[in-house]
């Protein structure tokens, strides 16, 4: 099975620039951003992000602000407000250097299981295995059975072929994303069909099984495009509080605006001086 697989992800490995270094701040910063954005949203973003903070010093040395303006577009911004504060404890306690240790890794806002794993296995070449909703899916298929997160990731660390968990594991991601694809997986060419307990046939183990992820919600007229509406406002400019409402599409529901603003001060991303609101933390 491992063999087959590995024959594939030689030939298919698809080259992306996260994939030409080691450097475990620049694989933290792609594996963030490719959590819940797709791979060629993330390409240019990725590349931008390592010009302007190459290190976690230079993030750190940086306003929140600054990150929260770069990262319009990206969506789910507390992943930049976690990554402000990861590169700060990086560089408090850490000296500037990225941890090299799972437990380490776990310790730093915004990294959990996922994350944490991904630096050792892309960084460090750590023979782990980490779940994430390719992998989730491709267990379940490959076992036919619906597992539960524990059994997922112990059979994710069990069948990494020793000394090849950085290829093995990138290989699981490319061929999950275009040949055992969440709908219509391409089971006729498959290189390891005959190792696959589902093989297509029958209902999809992979259905609500570990790691895998439910739809995502309706993104027209959520809390979410709301915030964002904002947020994408606040970069340009300052603004005054009684404006957040139409700014956010959210005219005659003040209680709903005034819900979303709070809610957007007390996670750190925005604050507010004399009724004007700002992009960022008020600790700046
Ligand atoms: N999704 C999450 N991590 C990834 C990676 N390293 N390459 C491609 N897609 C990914």
């Amino acid at each position: 099975m491992t063999g087959a697989l590995l024959a594939w992800v030689k030939r298919s490995l698809r080259d992306l620039p996260w994939r030409n270094t080691r450097d475990p701040w620049a694989i933290l910063i792609s594996e963030v951003m490719l959590q819940q954005t797709q791979v060629n949203r993330v390409e240019p973003k990725y590349l931008e992000f390592l010009k302007r903070w190459p290190t976690p010093q230079c993030l750190a040395n940086d306003d929140l602000a600054e990150l929260l303006k770069f990262w319009v577009g990206l969506g789910f911004p507390r992943r930049a407000r976690n990554l402000h504060a990861a590169a700060r404890q990086i560089s408090g306690c850490h000296q500037g250097t990225m941890p090299d240790s799972l437990e380490d890794l776990l310790r730093l806002p915004g990294v959990g299981p996922y994350t944490a794993r991904a630096v050792m296995i892309f960084a460090f070449e750590a023979d782990i295995g980490v779940v994430d909703t390719n992998v989730g899916r491709l267990l379940a298929r490959w076992s036919g059975d619906s597992l539960r997160p524990q059994l997922a990731q112990q059979i994710a660390d069990g069948i990494v072929p020793k000394g090849d968990s950085w290829l093995w594991t990138q290989g699981m991601f490319d061929f999950g994303s275009t040949i055992c694809t969440k709908r219509k997986p391409k089971c006729q060419i498959c290189p390891v069909k005959n190792f696959c307990a589902w093989q297509g046939i029958g209902s999809d183990p992979a259905f609500q099984s570990a790691g895998v992820t439910r739809k995502q919600s309706r993104f027209e007229g959520s809390d979410r495009q709301a915030r964002g509406l904002l947020l994408r406002a606040l970069a340009s400019s300052s603004l005054a509080l009684q404006d957040a409402p139409s700014v956010m599409g959210l005219q005659g529901e003040s209680a709903r605006a005034e819900k979303l603003v709070r809610d957007l001060q007390r996670e750190g991303l925005l604050n507010l001086k004399n009724d004007l609101l700002l992009l960022g933390n008020s600790l700046e």
